[in-house]
């Protein structure tokens, strides 16, 4: 079965043509970085209106290396969230239409699962992972661990009590001056800098809890920023974001390998937009390696948000007889209820 994925939930309108098997056939992204970066974070307005722009042209990019285009499509797979509702709204409207005129089957898919997933995908060279693995998911709206033991069993170990990883990088990178988006701008500085030059704290280190939390971090690097002033040379700057990456890496790292020990799972895969930060990909194979865990990282256009994972979702759910004709969207994960205080499962987190 070939199905076409559409994805609008934050600033990337994207889409992709997937088989059941997860080779892919298109995958076409249409970023919206340079309409937010004025603004040092993504405007929900402008997104809405970005997608409605972008939408049918890479809707028919994607389709045009098919002898006959979407006659040669089986089924339809849009995000319905979690994401910016008037964001979604537009691509699963057209999603909805699409179905509509066509007559093809149409699903929704929860964009974390999509990241979850996307390991899968089978672009050169990549290597799949097989069932039950552990995944770190960490991007700019959503840091967790979960243990994926099928495309729909999938249970969450522990997430972030306040900002995402990749906001985390963001606001840091903001107030050092660097731009948004500011994760690959502190990879690349924090690859010529000291890790130790600035002792930043490690933010929730207790190995108690599979929790995360940057919120304090990110105020760190504010303060110091308030009493140093920013960093007006090169080496500060690169020591600075060096250190700053160093907390983030090394939390994420080790609590991932704990993960799976105590699951008694030897598969690690990374995936969302943060799992393209070479140090953390460095980290986490070195702390792996040392437990014996096999780390899988899919390619950096698998990592950050596409088109192509949420195609191969939609594959498996429509494959396995899941419809659903009346699509609606949502903004917040609806498994991680009352965020901070329950977990996925339902189990209560002890505050700290
Ligand atoms: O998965 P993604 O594309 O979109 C969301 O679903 O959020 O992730 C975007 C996030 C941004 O916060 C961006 O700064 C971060 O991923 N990011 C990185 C790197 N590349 C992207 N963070 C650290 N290092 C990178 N190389
Ligand atoms: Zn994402």
């Amino acid at each position: 079965m070939r199905i076409l994925g559409i994805e609008s939930s934050c600033d990337e309108t994207a889409a992709a043509v997937v088989t059941t098997e997860g080779a892919v056939l298109s995958d076409v992204v249409a970023s919206q970085i340079d309409e937010h970066a004025p603004y040092g974070g993504v405007v929900p307005e402008l997104a809405a209106r970005a997608h409605l722009r972008a939408v049918l042209p890479v809707v028919a990019q994607a389709l045009a290396p098919l002898p006959r285009g979407l006659n040669d499509i089986d089924g339809i797979a849009v995000t319905n969230g979690p994401g910016l509702v008037g964001a979604l709204i537009v691509g699963v409207q057209f999603a909805r239409t699409l179905a509509f005129c066509t007559g093809l089957p149409l699903v929704g898919v929860n964009h974390l699962d999509g990241h979850l997933l996307a390991a899968h995908l089978r672009y050169e060279g990549a290597r799949a992972p097989s069932y039950p693995y552990v995944a770190l998911l960490v991007s700019g709206g959503h840091t967790a661990l979960y243990r994926v033991d099928a495309y729909d069993e999938i249970t969450i170990l522990g997430q972030t009590r306040d900002d995402a990883a990749g906001e985390a990088f963001d606001k840091a990178a903001k107030v050092l001056g660097l731009g948004y988006p500011g994760g690959p701008v502190i990879d690349r500085l924090a690859s010529h800098g000291d890790p130790a030059a600035v002792p930043f704290p490690v933010p929730m280190a207790s190995k108690a809890t599979l929790d995360f939390s940057f919120s304090g971090l990110k105020t760190a690097v504010a303060r110091y920023v308030q009493a140093h002033g920013r960093p007006d040379d090169d080496k500060t700057l690169a020591d600075v974001c060096a250190s700053f990456q160093a907390s983030v890496v090394q939390v994420l790292a080790r609590k991932s390998v704990i993960a799976c020990q105590r699951q008694g799972i030897d598969r690690l895969v990374l995936c969302g937009g943060v799992a393209a930060n070479r140090g953390l990909r460095a980290r986490t194979a070195e702390l792996a390696a040392r437990a014996g865990v096999e780390l899988v990282v899919p390619p950096v256009r698998a990592c950050t948000d596409n088109a192509a994972m949420i195609a191969y979702a939609g594959a498996l759910r429509l494959a396995h007889g899941a419809r659903d004709e009346d699509l609606s969207v949502y903004s917040r994960d609806p498994m991680a209820r009352r965020r901070g205080k329950f977990r996925r499962d339902g189990t209560l987190v002890k505050r700290r």
